[in-house]
């Protein structure tokens, strides 16, 4: 059997084995093996390009620039239709792919298609939307002119967890604005970003204007994405830590950066939240991607009287997840992304357990294989315990009770991290107190998805800066002119 019939693709030619740099795609000496996170398998191998291959791509965006710049919003906008229109035609390839190398259900890898290609629909229409501003002058003969520009070549590294929707996100705007691009995708996940390659081609996009370097080296590939001079804008979803390393790195040549990092999403079920709709919206926000997003739920906060109903009702729909291969119809929950991953995750049950923590569902690896844990809930979890203090990035729920609104937005506010925050409740006013008071960059009121193409995705404090998505996503890849015209009166 060869590679292609195991990935059971209509086009074969979807599938990729070399970075794309110029319009060409690249072999290097030697080659990373993708694999399959649900069993092991090598189901591709794939150019490992390093530092030259990176110089190559930047210098491709920074010659491309001139001319993408130039091009007409309205042109820029009919090529990323068409590959905004390739990702939905290729949607069911493209979701094996993504279901092949990052192990999530195939209905939600397809999702993340959808999702990823929205941003392209979205940032086509946007781009033609680049307001400036004209300014009434210190005096009658001037007047100040506003006009906004591409901020020039933009680089990014991205994470596995989304291998397309990530990309997506940033390099539509980018594109949309008249930015050029370079896409450093995780080293796990490499298959989809070099498909979306495939497509930009295929959709007509110049050469030079969208390069995905593939490599495993990210220490050398990010030292030239983050201190090249000829990228003027460096963009991150990952971790904070990584994040404010690759802050510093951007700071020697002053480059503009948008970080998408961690956090440690709160998830508050007042007394008067309706139960089953705040049940329904933890399973979501906690268990998408098996538990393996920025904005999932990683504390779950629920007030003295509904505990007990909001437990058995939680327990019992969690229960009912079904853990497996990603391609088997009917799987809720696929593999996490590594074994090193579901032992992280496991040391946090134990020492929360060890701190008293009591374990009510799950709690340990699954027999479904080595990258697999079972969906888990704790109760009796205390906002100090390593459960709550860490970003989970697992299946895993702690349930943590409160008395009143005080104490919870201060247990749900205490830690570094302000990118998402869900609650339940009905009553309005503690709907606008609460949503003041958190401090987070976005927050699902009654609502446990919030991500879409036309909302600006991003956090406060430590869980980074900029927004991607909506008419704001468009800003971070601008640059802001002022033109000042004199002598008008003479
Ligand atoms: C992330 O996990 O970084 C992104 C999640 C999303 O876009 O919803």
């Amino acid at each position: 059997m060869n590679k292609h019939e195991e990935f059971g693709l209509k086009d074969k030619h979807l599938v990729k084995h070399f970075s794309y740099i110029n319009g060409s795609w690249h072999s290097s000496e030697t080659q990373i093996s993708v694999t399959n996170p649900a069993n092991g398998n090598v189901i591709a191998k794939v150019s490992n390009a390093g530092s030259v291959e990176t110089e190559l791509a930047v210098k491709a965006a920074k010659d491309a620039l001139t001319m993408w710049s130039d091009k007409s919003a309205n042109e820029r906008a009919v090529l990323l239709r068409n590959w905004f229109n390739l990702m939905m035609e290729n949607q069911d390839d493209l979701g094996r792919i993504l279901t092949l190398e990052q192990g999530k259900p195939l209905a939600e890898a397809k999702g993340e298609i959808a999702y990823g290609a929205a941003f392209i629909e979205w940032f086509a229409e946007e781009g033609k939307r680049v307001y400036g501003d004209t300014i009434p002058g210190p005096s009658n003969d001037k007047r100040i002119i506003v006009v906004k520009e591409p901020v020039g070549v933009v680089a990014s590294i991205t994470p596995w967890n989304f291998p397309n929707a990530m990309i997506a996100r940033k390099a539509a705007a980018a594109l949309a604005a008249g930015c050029t691009f370079v896409a450093r995708p995780a080293t796990e996940t490499p298959l989809s970003a070099l498909a979306m390659a495939e497509l930009a081609e295929r959709a007509g996009i110049p050469a030079g204007v969208f390069n995905v370097v593939v490599g495993d080296d990210a220490r050398a590939m990010g030292s030239v994405l983050t201190q090249h001079p000829d990228v003027a804008k460096f963009t991150f979803t990952g971790s904070t830590p990584v994040g404010k390393t690759l802050i510093s790195q951007c700071a020697t040549t002053v480059k503009k950066v948008s970080m998408e990092l961690g956090g440690n999403a709160p998830f508050i079920v007042f007394n008067d939240a309706d139960i089953d709709s705040a049940v329904q919206g933890a399973i979501q926000s906690k268990y998408r991607n098996a538990g393996q997003t920025c904005v999932c739920t990683n504390r779950i906060f629920v007030q003295q009287d509904v505990l007990k109903a909001f437990t058995e009702k939680f327990s019992n729909a969690v229960a009912q997840l079904t853990i497996g291969e990603g391609l088997t119809d009917g799987v809720n929950i696929g593999p996490m992304i590594s074994s090193k991953a579901v032992a992280g995750v496991d040391k946090l049950v134990s020492e929360s357990i060890a701190a008293g923590a009591k374990l009510l569902l799950g709690g340990k690896r699954d027999k479904s294989g080595d990258n697999f844990y079972q969906p888990t809930i704790l109760t009796d979890v205390t906002n100090d315990m390593p459960i709550a203090k860490n970003e989970i990035f697992g299946p895993v729920s702690p349930i943590i009770s409160f008395e009143n609104e005080a104490e919870v937005i201060a247990m749900a506010n205490d830690t570094e991290y302000g990118l998402a925050a869900y609650f339940y409740a009905r009553d309005i006013g503690r709907i606008w107190r609460v949503a003041a008071a958190l401090e987070y960059g976005m927050i699902g009121i009654n609502e446990g998805l919030i991500s879409n193409a036309a909302a600006p995705f991003g956090g406060v404090k430590q869980s980074g800066n900029g927004r991607e998505g909506s008419k704001y996503g468009l800003d971070d890849y601008l640059e802001i002119k002022y033109l000042c015209m004199g002598g008008l009166d003479q």
